[in-house]
């Protein structure tokens, strides 16, 4: 073997001889590329026999399935280009594929790791994330045999891409896995889905020992909720009446608020801030606090003469100003999109992980006072909430 055609010959090989066991790409040409590795296995999708991809992004998985001759060229395509090294496992031997940055390619074989192909059929591990279904009937989101509402397949999606992104949250951070028991809060909890859901996952899925609050002000989705948690033998978890701003936050490892109104967001930041939780992730929703007093005077100023571009730079300084009040205070904070926008258009998620590191407090408030100079901000509600915010 000396190019890469002779490793994807190996790769068809391995699949027509029933060897392949899986193919990782690995070290992205472009460092700062968020997409680090794509994964590939053998699945049995709609009774053949194709390619599955997880391409593996900074924050997310994504799937995607090929037939055998697309997902060649899939793999022809980011082999030795985008990709820079390939390990090939087989029953036989494993195979590696490595360009260096002078572009020579080097090919390793080496005894098989794997004696056994692994079965090919459908992975439905996603589906497993939520045990139970009942609830998800109760809330309207699956018929009465189980499948999807028509009119429910977005919420759905948004429900199965949330617990992922928790999944993996969890599995990377110890202190939030070691919890016992693991507290989470669900500001803004609403209809509750995604609460049960998470629940679900973490208690019936992970068989972590959890107490999960849901904190909502309408009192009729307090009751809706609470009932469906009794009905589906949900114990420890609990819906309770709150405004975020003056809820009493009780000890919490985990704070979640996704799409609560404008400020709410800033209030559950605040709040997890101040009870010191390991993780806090919350999906902002609407912004309107920063719009109003928005403005520009250097060359960017053009940007908030068109409503919808004020709107989205609106949107970007107010969370900005949130990840840097998150980092100002020890949260190692990433934002990235949660769910592709065809399924919502409130689709940003701030993530903040309480961190041991030595950070720059000063560096990062003063951060955040360029921005607002730079757009003629004089206070962002977050940075307000904090100067009134005693610390643990
Ligand atoms: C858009 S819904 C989102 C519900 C749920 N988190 C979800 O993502 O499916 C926002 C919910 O937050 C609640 N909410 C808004 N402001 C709140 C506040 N200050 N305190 C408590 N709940 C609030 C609203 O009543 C509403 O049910």
């Amino acid at each position: 073997m000396n190019t890469p055609k002779d490793f994807i010959d190996k790769i068809q090989e391995s699949v027509t001889n029933d060897t392949f066991v899986r193919l990782t790409m690995s070290r992205n040409a472009d460092r700062l590329a968020s997409l680090k590795k794509v994964l590939i296995k053998l699945a049995l999708i709609k009774k053949e026999i194709q390619f599955s991809f997880v391409f593996r992004y900074e924050t997310k998985d994504v799937t995607k399935n090929f037939p055998i001759k697309n997902g060649l060229d899939e793999i022809k395509n980011l082999l030795g280009h985008e990709f820079w090294i390939a390990n090939l496992f087989t029953t036989q031997r494993d195979f590696v594929f490595e360009k260096n940055k002078k572009g020579k390619i080097r090919f390793r074989n080496s005894a098989a790791t794997f004696t056994e192909v692994p079965q090919k059929r459908h992975d439905k591990s996603k589906q497993h994330f939520l045990q139970k279904t009942n609830y998800l009937q109760a809330l309207g989101i699956l018929n009465a045999n189980g499948n999807v509402q028509k009119d429910k397949g977005d919420k759905y999606k948004q429900i199965k891409k949330f617990v992922e992104i928790i999944d993996g949250l969890i599995k990377k951070n110890p202190q939030v896995l070691n919890q016992k028991p693991l507290r989470v809060v669900d500001m803004g909890s609403g209809k509750g889905y995604l609460t049960f859901a998470l629940y679900d996952y973490l208690v019936n899925t992970s068989k972590l020992d959890a107490q999960v609050i849901g904190v909502e002000i309408r009192e009729n989705l307090i009751e809706l909720c609470n009932n469906i948690a009794t009905n589906s033998d949900f114990n420890n978890l609990s819906f309770e009446k709150g405004f975020i701003n003056n809820y009493d936050l009780p000890e919490t490892d985990v704070l979640i608020a996704l799409h609560a109104c404008d400020t709410a967001t800033d209030d559950a930041i605040a709040k997890g801030i101040q009870a010191n939780a390991e993780l806090i992730i919350c999906a902002p929703c609407c912004h309107k606090q920063i719009r109003k007093q928005i403005k520009n005077e250097s060359s960017l100023s053009s940007i908030l003469n068109y409503g919808i571009l004020k709107e989205r730079q609106a949107e970007i300084v107010t969370d900005t100003i949130r990840a840097l009040i998150l980092e100002a205070h020890g949260y190692k904070t990433k934002v990235f999109e949660f769910i592709s926008t065809e399924h919502t258009g409130k689709n940003v998620m701030i993530v903040g992980q309480k961190s041991n590191h030595d950070f720059d407090k000063t560096m990062y408030l003063q951060k955040v006072e360029d921005l607002k100079k730079q757009f003629g901000i004089q206070e962002h509600y977050l940075e307000g909430l904090m100067k009134h915010t005693a610390l643990k």
